[in-house]
């Protein structure tokens, strides 16, 4: 397994990532909630995949097994009040590879990529309800900063 920046090659599966990525986040709720989380990830198409990765602003990076895309990891650099940081909009790995730590290496490639933008802060939205997806960041360092709390008006 090696994790590489991702080329425009990549789009496509990463589009089809990210749709899975939705489909369990949507999962996870119920009611008026299922429907408002639905499409949280910011990019749908491949052509917009394609566009953020000639920005320096975006990255991806892809995890690979066998010539086979097994994961990914993308975000952005974000303006916070006092610093910079590198901002994790999406990781995701294929059930059937996960607890191998591929999604730890793609947070870590992540951290190398922030570093080298002179950035020493990392950060990342959760739903609350995605127990595994917190345990998964709180074993790498992350600490809890900000709830958002929601409701139908
Ligand atoms: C979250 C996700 C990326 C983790 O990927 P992974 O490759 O399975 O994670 P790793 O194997 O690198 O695990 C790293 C650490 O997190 C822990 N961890 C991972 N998944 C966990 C789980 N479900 N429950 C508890 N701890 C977990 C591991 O035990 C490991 O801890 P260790 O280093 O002390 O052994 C993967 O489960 C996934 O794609 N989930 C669906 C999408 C998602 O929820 N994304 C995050 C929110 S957007």
């Amino acid at each position: 397994m090696k994790i590489r920046k991702a080329t425009p090659k990549d789009a496509l599966a990463i589009k089809d990532m990210i749709e899975k990525l939705s489909k369990e986040g949507v999962s996870l709720h119920s009611g008026a909630l299922k429907k408002q989380t639905a499409g949280w990830e910011t990019v749908k198409s491949t052509a917009k995949i394609k566009k953020q990765m000639k920005s320096k602003k975006y990255i991806y990076f892809v995890a690979e097994k066998d010539k086979k895309i097994i994961g990914f990891i993308t975000g952005e650099l974000m303006r916070a009040p006092r610093t910079t940081e590198g901002f994790v909009s999406d990781i995701y790995v294929y059930p059937e590879y996960r607890k191998q730590a591929i999604g730890k290496k793609l947070m870590a490639e992540f951290a190398r990529w922030t570093k080298s933008r002179n950035c020493n802060w990392m950060s990342l939205m959760v739903y609350t309800r995605n127990k595994k997806g917190k345990k998964f960041y709180e074993r790498l360092g992350f600490d809890d900063v900000v709830e958002i709390m929601k409701k139908k008006i």
